[in-house]
């Protein structure tokens, strides 16, 4: 595997792999790698001959009383992991090659970063669409492999893919989960042991909700009412946003019907996680 940390390089590289004829499959990444992210990696495999990653803790996705700081940052573990699982190019710019100069230019997604995260997050999704843009100018991948775990963000990107005419396939990968159910996080590391055994409640409050649709349940309020009886059941636990909506426009059900998606984010003591299923009624 070649880590490059700059532009120029990446370009240089892939140009090269293009001219012996190898496709490109893209996993970008904020670092501190799990299981999660290295599936991608296997996603990104089965359909390009070339899989780069990227690692790059970007600022213009945090709001400012957010985790930018504090986040993990371990570029030789990480790259460890990524060459482990077969990524040929990692490209770890740090923020000075991303941004050298303010940044002037966004990408905003309009209606599908109203709700969810993007209502608790004002910003975020700007600060991804921004990053993620830059990101496939300058890898020019053919297919991008994005995590089901962030619904919202992949559902805002393949906007931006189709919309900005960006020449890639968008592929959506199943999320990893522990084995009590947790959604894998680089955030998980946050948690304390008590709250770690507490934030396996969010997984089985969606798993429940699905549950009840599959027995019949279609009132959206009262599968709300559901989880958020079983999350409060936490001392630990306080709920952000759960919301129940079609899964292309994310517009919030009275009644669910077709394909829809439960997604919520709550803390979990004073770390954020969100987590969500998709089903068709
Ligand atoms: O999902 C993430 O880790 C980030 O939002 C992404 C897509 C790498 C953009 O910074």
């Amino acid at each position: 595997m070649r880590i490059a940390k700059t532009i120029a390089e990446t370009r240089a590289i892939l140009a090269e792999a293009r001219r012996t004829g190898r496709t490109l499959g893209f996993v970008p990444t904020m670092g501190w790698l799990h299981e999660g992210h290295l599936s991608l990696v296997d996603v990104a495999k089965s359909h390009s001959s070339c899989v780069v990653m990227s690692i790059f803790v970007n600022p213009l996705q945090f709001g400012p009383r957010e985790d930018y700081g504090s986040y993990p940052r371990d570029l030789e573990r990480d790259a460890a992991l990524a060459a482990g699982r077969g990524v040929d190019l990692l490209f770890a710019p740090g923020p000075e090659e991303m941004y050298p100069a303010e940044n002037l230019t966004f990408v905003e997604v309009m209606k599908v970063t109203e709700g969810l995260c993007g209502a608790s997050r004002p910003g975020h999704f700007r600060g991804v669409a921004t990053v993620v843009a830059k990101l496939l100018n300058i890898v020019t991948p053919d297919v991008l492999v994005l995590g089901q775990k962030d619904a919202q963000q992949a559902v805002v990107l393949q906007q931006m893919v189709k919309d900005l005419n960006f020449p890639c396939r968008v592929i959506v990968a199943a999320t990893v989960r522990e084995e009590d159910g947790l959604a894998m996080s680089s955030r998980n590391r946050y948690l304390s042991p008590e709250e770690r055994s507490h934030a396996a409640l969010l997984s089985q409050a969606l798993h429940d909700a699905a549950q009840s649709i599959r027995t019949g349940e279609r009132d959206a309020g009262r599968i709300r009412e559901r989880m958020e009886q079983s999350l409060r059941a936490s001392p630990l636990i306080r709920v952000d946003y759960i919301s129940i909506t079609d899964s292309e426009r994310l517009e919030e059900m009275k009644q669910v019907s077709g394909k829809i998606l439960i997604a919520l984010a709550a803390f979990v003591g004073g770390t954020r996680l969100i987590d969500n299923v998709m089903l068709e009624v």
